[in-house]
């Protein structure tokens, strides 16, 4: 099935509390969303898959969270403050801003494109020169607003790791390769309008520098190559591995010399085919020494590692997995859509996540609201509730719980019912039926054998 349109998935990103338009009730506010109670899930899921491989499972990598506010300086030496520019032109008529690159790609759909050139809704075919337009949110610390107060919101996670190598090298005692991973929130002043949360002013990163010897031969860095070679199957591997992504949306994407940002030295991304094409999910950079070797001159602290085997201090270089999680969420949803026939020709909405990627795990639904159910309901929602995030649900006919919690992605149904807790003088035995989200297959276990019957349906979770 292809993927579905991107509206069918902002809709129910919506309908069931995934996403939701940020300030809806001021008239919203352009290209920011909030997370609800189950995109909050959602996204701590994934954050945690990808922690889990790319540090708890290794025993080369090690965690770092650095303040979000910092010297000013790390962005001077780092290049954002005079590379990190997008080309804007401006429409004449209506002054609307338009990225240049994007506007040649045909990202606006609503700019004509002329013989004689382009023309924007409201205005002629008569545009700006571009001029250079820094991303970066600039604020101010203290009082008073001066040069000296300006602080900058972070536009990546990476600077914060490399002002952080010595200290890790030292207080870790680590010894190359090794690698720093991040994951939190970073900030541009993007103008081209996003795609749902594909492209938003706040969004969150996962990115490692994975640090290592500098080549012999500056020219032709052979082993580094290889390295980096691997990290970029490393990386789409994850994908499918981890978040569950169907191989066939996804593909590696080398950049071409003119798309490379200021500190790459090469970049392959990893895609995937949303509905409006193919899109970058992560970017797999070869930064060489570029940044340390900039803090060290900009701070006048020299970033440098004892190589013991050659008796020198040199300045490691730098392979960078740096991935989206909030764009990564946004493809866990559409690449989980399917809609199928049900038992009645109707349609039946699933996500398919992973179960380790779901919100929810687990939904203990009795099979109705009667009170005679409602003991051993509990008594099992009690049960796994510490074990896993598990729905308690008694409202509505069971059929259409059972849609509502495809809907959501939630693996497993556990159903309470009369058989179970006995009937008529009868007594029940105790067993409850566990209802497969993907092949809608039932198998009745005692609630005794519950929680084991569970994990064995829930790998990784
Ligand atoms: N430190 C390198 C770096 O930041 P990047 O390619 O600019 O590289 C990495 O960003 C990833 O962050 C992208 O592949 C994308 O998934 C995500 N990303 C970048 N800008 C974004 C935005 N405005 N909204 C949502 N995600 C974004």
């Amino acid at each position: 099935m292809p993927a579905p349109d991107l509206d069918t998935i902002v809709s129910l990103a919506k309908r069931r509390g995934f996403i939701f338009p940020a300030a809806e009730i001021y008239g919203g506010f352009a290209n920011a969303y909030d997370y609800g109670p189950l995109g909050v899930e959602l996204k701590r899921n994934i954050r945690e898959a990808w922690w889990r491989a790319m540090v708890r499972e290794r025993d080369d990598v090690v965690g770092l969270d650095a303040a979000l506010l910092t010297n000013p300086k790390v962005w001077v030496a780092s290049g954002h403050v005079a590379n990190f520019t997008d080309p804007l032109v401006d429409c004449k008529t209506c002054q609307q801003r338009f990225r240049l690159d994007h506007l040649l790609e045909g990202a606006y759909p609503e700019v004509e494109k002329h013989a004689e050139g382009y023309k924007c809704p409201r205005g002629k075919c008569d545009f700006t020169e571009p001029r250079q337009f820094n991303m970066m949110f600039k604020t101010q610390v203290g009082p008073v607003a001066d040069e000296a107060s300006v602080a900058y919101l972070p536009p990546e996670t990476a600077q914060g790791i490399f002002i952080n190598f010595e200290n890790v090298v030292a207080s870790m005692r680590r010894k190359l390769p090794f690698g720093i991973a991040q994951s939190r929130v970073s900030f541009r002043n993007e103008i081209t309008p996003g795609r749902f949360v594909f492209r938003t002013l706040e969004f969150e990163q996962m990115e490692m520098e994975y640090f290592c010897l500098p080549p012999k031969d500056r020219a032709n860095p052979a082993e580094y190559l290889a390295l980096y070679q691997s990290w970029v199957h490393e990386r789409l591997r994850w994908y499918t591995e981890a978040v569950g992504i169907e191989p066939s949306r996804l593909r590696l994407r080398e950049h071409t010399k003119e798309e490379l940002s200021h500190y790459s030295a090469g970049t392959t991304d990893v895609e995937y085919l949303f509905p409006w094409g193919w899109g970058e999910l992560e970017g797999i950079a070869s930064r060489t020494d570029f940044d340390l070797t900039e803090h060290g001159k900009l701070s006048g602290h020299p970033l440098t590692y004892f190589d013991e085997e050659s008796g020198q201090h040199v300045v490691p270089w730098v392979v960078e997995p740096a991935a989206g999680l909030t764009r990564t969420l946004a493809v866990a949803m559409l690449d989980a859509y399917t809609e199928e026939p049900d038992e009645k020709g109707d349609k039946r909405v699933v996500l398919k996540f992973k179960p380790a990627i779901a919100p929810v795990k687990v939904a203990v639904l009795p099979l109705s609201k009667n009170a005679a159910l409602q003991p051993t309901a509990r008594r099992v929602f009690d049960l796994l509730r510490p074990l896993w995030l598990t729905q308690y649900d008694e409202t509505q006919s069971i059929g259409r719980r059972y849609r509502r919690q495809d809907e959501i992605g939630t693996p497993l149904c556990v159903t309470i019912d009369f058989q179970t807790v006995g009937e008529g003088g009868q007594p029940g035995d105790d067993a409850v039926t566990i209802r497969e989200r993907d092949s809608q297959e039932q198998t009745r276990v005692p609630v005794s054998g519950l929680v084991d019957a569970l994990r064995e349906r829930l790998p990784g979770c």
